[in-house]
């Protein structure tokens, strides 16, 4: 794979990579789309990556579906969708790890010890895989595209990383490939996370400064669905993760919560005066 990269390079060729897991969704589509309107050559992979699912986590149930997403990838002019096994990808005698310290350790970090590094350290290897010019990923996993900023900054990767907007239902959920285990009355009530995402905006929006009374009242809103068990609200800036007090320049708003036997996140960037 390398190789053929590295020729379609040397051809004067734009090179578009979107890492996926695969059972696509428009979320995963809009990033191959993106990449498709912007690079002349575009790789999407398939990898259920399991180094960064914990052992209680839903490796071997994750949706899988190789006939279908193929046939998806194609309609929207992907080039070549690349995918692996495990033993490929982590052969005998593996022991090498890249671990994005702190970003790694709070947020999604708490509650999945060993997530992140289980993903940087995949993206790397795909980056060296794939030497592409440019890699999507998608706002709705902010904390894996900061981690992924941060290593690809750090590791002196020459790729650009671009940032491709949440793609949500018509009534707010974010998609997710983990929406599929989503009960009918599950479903419904997972919709209070992105109620609860504009209850803020519009506090933003009518001048509030406090991330206290936000959190506040986004908690609040989420409390209202005995379905969904909120796990953590965040307010932080959107490059170190870092908690704030008070709303200033670039802002991330994210959550988790477990909905039934999915753990759903989502979240909002906003840009403050
Ligand atoms: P996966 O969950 O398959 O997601 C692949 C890409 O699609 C990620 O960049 C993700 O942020 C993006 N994506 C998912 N849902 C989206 C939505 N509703 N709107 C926009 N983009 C969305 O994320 C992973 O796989 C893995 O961790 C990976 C990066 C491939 C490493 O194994």
């Amino acid at each position: 794979m390398r190789d053929l990269v590295e020729r379609t390079r040397a051809a004067g060729r734009l090179v578009g990579l979107v890492p996926t897991m695969g059972f696509f969704h428009e979320g995963h589509l809009e990033l191959m789309r993106r990449a498709r309107t912007e690079c002349g050559v575009v790789v999407v992979t398939l990898f259920v990556n399991p180094t960064q699912f914990g052992p209680s986590e839903d490796y071997d149930a994750y949706p899988r579906d190789f006939e279908r997403d193929s046939a998806l990838a194609e309609a929207v002019g992907v080039d070549y969708l690349f995918s692996l096994e495990a033993e490929e990808m982590y052969p005998e005698g593996f022991q090498t790890t890249v671990s994005v310290k702190e970003l790694s350790e709070v947020m999604c970090g708490e509650d999945r010890p060993g997530h992140f590094d289980g993903v940087a350290t995949v993206v790397a290897k795909l980056f060296n895989i794939i030497p592409a010019h440019r890699a999507y990923f998608g706002q709705k996993d902010a904390q894996q595209l900061l981690v992924i900023r941060r290593m690809a900054r750090d590791l002196n990767f020459p790729i650009e990383i671009i940032a491709v907007p949440t793609v949500r239902e018509e009534d707010g959920l974010a998609m997710s490939s983990r929406n599929s285990y989503l009960s009918p009355e599950e479903r419904l009530a997972a919709t209070v996370l992105y109620r609860s995402l504009e209850a803020a905006a519009s506090l933003i929006e009518s001048g509030e400064n406090s991330t206290g009374v936000i959190r506040e009242e986004m908690e609040q809103v989420i409390s209202t669905e005995p379905l969904v068990n909120l796990e953590y609200v965040t307010i932080c800036d959107n490059i170190y993760l870092q908690p704030l007090s008070e709303l200033s320049g670039e802002v991330l708003l994210a959550l988790a919560a477990r909905v039934g036997r999915a753990r759903l996140i989502d979240n909002m960037v906003f840009d403050v005066e």
